[in-house]
């Protein structure tokens, strides 16, 4: 709503900045004063009832008039021709990489001579793992960093990072990199200045004297890592106070109810948006904001502080969008994408960790009727917005998704997930799986899932038995897997590796500050001979990254898969397959995927219940045209196998 006052104060701070409300600043102005009463109405609401909430405001709206002022024309022009591409993030041109700096290719300065690997493959996207300074050993892979504007020297410097910007930006590739939002690294200097017990900086932590609010926290807070880091709190002897910890001890919760570490906190959004960072990911924002009595995940005040972030970030930097890393439960997920008002103007992405464990089910079980089950929610996505999917990332796979699923496909919840666990963790008779649980609570027995895809689908106990058909079959699944994620919609990202097939590294054991932490059995270290073997025909590698750049191709071939959110589901009529029709206009994919270990039959019946019966399919992957039956005939589709069917008449 236009408020007069607003616009009054905004123009008063223009002046104050000499800021020219005509040509060059216009499309600022233009911003700022349409978003004003909204950052104001949200920022009054987390903050209005804060002594210094006024101040705060100022110093927001100053904090933003900074930022435009930093933000380079190359950036600002950058920023003009996405607005014309509108939603530019949905296409189905981007293909995304995540990938550790140091373990993929040892420094920032190394990466751009990388580049024409990565392009070879289809990659034109790339999450950098967080390069800023983080203490080796008490890092949690960089996410616990002690200072955000400072690339960590173990990758290089700022200027590394700018250069390698420039670089990806002249060969058109969009760079992701992370804003850690949610905690500190105790080494930051916000936190040595409150240990050292400058009460200012303790008010930027939540520290408490004593036990008592600690463990009323504790009582309702889920723990993430309750094997290393049991509990939410740890105490801190130079200060004697409890501070809150929910992931490693080393990672101090931020306090968002002090505007004070909003203010900073965006400030440094805006530096990483200066840099020329195309996504930022938001780690792990369903905890930031916490209230006594309740999980402390998914509050609707840590939604207003993403609504509030967004709103900066278009009047700011309106070319850097925002993706949510929210591990949650599907109904949680996809509030992020915004409620209310604010539907579709939270995050532009999230995770599809839904769908990514439910392949992962999927491909255990050979049924595909629990990721049926729970579509209905996934489908609840505005348009404008989209997901990053993906098999395989640094993290665990949790089996986040709803029990009704489950009980909605005939299986008993407890059972079901048990025999997931089992299975990945290669315990389930015949299993071939070699995957390892992470962060047991041996209290509620819930556990995730680590491994590397490869040794996740079979492939690292095929090897050893040097069994040729397990061989196959694990290099099926891999590319089953993959293809669900490149076809569903959305952002695919890959898990550096996988192209190329890496099983599980056990090496972390031999290192104190990864031992305690089975994740980094699944995050490699690139042996570029091995990833050269991508070339050699005949080769393991060859076969895997052949293949995933083929699917790349055809991906990007076809304008259909651009999530315009037009995918419907088809009918079940075999439980192993899973299928679905991408459509816009004329244009109709059909998708389908076998996850039985056997030859699986789908009546052709089901290609003629969306619309227009089709009479003949292009397959893509298959490279073979197809006539389509009669009702009581079948199309027929290998073991781990899949089809990508345009309508061709
Ligand atoms: C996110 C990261 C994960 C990290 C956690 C704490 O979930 O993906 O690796 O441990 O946040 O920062």
């Amino acid at each position: 709503m236009y408020q007069y006052s607003l616009h009054n104060r905004i123009n008063q701070a223009c002046e104050k900045n000499q800021l020219s409300t005509g040509d060059k600043d216009q499309l600022f102005y233009a911003r700022l004063i349409a978003n004003t009463a909204a950052i104001h109405s949200l920022y009054s609401e987390l903050y209005g009832h804060h002594p210094n909430g006024e101040a705060g405001f100022e110093e927001l709206v100053q904090t933003l008039i900074q930022a435009h002022r930093q933000r380079t024309p190359k950036l600002r022009q950058k920023d003009n021709t996405k607005e014309k591409k509108g939603n530019w993030f949905l296409s189905n041109e981007i293909n995304g990489m995540s990938l550790y700096v140091d373990r993929f290719c040892g420094r920032l300065a190394d990466l751009p001579s990388k580049l024409p690997y990565l392009k070879d493959l289809g990659i034109n996207f790339l999450h950098l793992m967080p390069v800023f300074q983080s203490p080796e050993g008490e890092s949690d892979g960089g996410y616990a960093v002690s200072d955000f504007r400072k690339v960590d020297e173990r990758f290089g410097t700022l200027d590394d990072l700018q250069k390698l910007q420039l670089r990806m930006q002249q060969e058109e590739m969009y760079l992701m990199i992370d804003i850690v939002l949610n905690h500190t690294s105790y080494h930051h200097e916000w936190a040595q200045k409150a240990k050292a017990g400058d009460p200012v900086y303790q008010d930027y932590f939540y520290m408490y004297d004593d036990r008592t609010l600690p463990d009323q926290f504790d009582s309702t807070m889920p723990e993430i890592f309750p094997e290393s880091s049991p509990g939410s709190f740890t105490y801190v002897k130079e200060c004697n106070k409890w501070v809150m910890t929910v992931f490693h001890h080393y990672q101090w919760d931020l306090n968002y109810t002090n505007p004070a570490v909003f203010n900073a906190m965006l400030d440094n959004i805006l530096f990483y948006a200066n840099l020329g960072v195309d996504i930022l990911r938001i780690d792990a924002p369903a905890f930031i904001w916490k209230q006594l009595g309740t999980t402390c995940q998914n509050l609707p005040q840590a939604h207003m502080l993403l609504q509030l972030i967004r709103q900066c970030v278009q009047v700011a930097a309106p070319g850097m969008a925002l993706l949510g890393e929210a591990i949650v439960a599907p109904k949680e997920i996809m509030k992020y994408f915004g409620t209310g008002l604010y539907y579709g103007k939270e995050c532009e992405v999230a995770y599809n960790a839904t769908q990514m464990a439910l392949q992962w089910d999927a491909l255990a079980t050979g049924d595909t009727r629990v990721m049926l089950a729970a579509q209905h929610d996934l489908l609840q996505k505005p348009f404008g917005c989209t997901w990053l999917t993906y098999t395989r990332c640094h993290d665990d796979i949790g089996l986040g998704y709803e029990d009704a699923s489950i009980i909605a496909a005939g299986f008993n919840a407890y059972g079901h997930r048990k025999f997931l666990k089992d299975y990945y963790s290669g315990t389930h008779p015949g299993s071939p799986a070699s995957g390892a649980l992470f962060s047991v609570n041996p209290k509620t027995q819930d556990a995730r899932i680590s491994g590397s895809l490869a040794s996740l689908c079979g492939l690292e106990r095929a090897m050893e038995a040097y069994d040729e058909n397990e061989i196959e079959m694990s290099v099926r699944k891999i590319l089953l897997m993959q293809a669900q994620t490149f076809f569903i919609g959305g952002i695919p990202m890959l898990f550096y590796g996988d192209e190329v097939g890496y099983t599980n590294d056990y090496s972390y054991l031999n290192d104190p500050g990864k031992s305690y932490d089975n994740r980094w059995m699944h995050r490699p270290i690139i042996n570029w001979e091995k990833n050269a073997r991508a070339k050699e025909s005949g080769t393991l590698e060859q076969k895997i990254f052949s293949a995933t750049q083929r699917l790349l191709q055809i991906r990007k071939s076809l304008p259909v898969i651009a999530d315009k959110k037009n995918l419907t589901w088809l009918t079940p009529h075999n439980i192993h397959v899973a299928g679905f029709l991408r459509q816009d206009q004329e244009k109709r994919l059909y998708c389908l995927f076998n996850y039985a270990s056997r030859a699986s039959y789908l009546t052709w019946y089901a290609f003629k219940e969306h619309g227009n019966a089709p009479k003949r399919l292009y397959d893509h992957w298959n490279d073979k045209k197809l006539t389509v039956g009669s009702d009581y005939e079948y199309l027929v589709i290998d073991p781990y196998s899949f089809c990508i069917l345009e309508v061709i008449e």
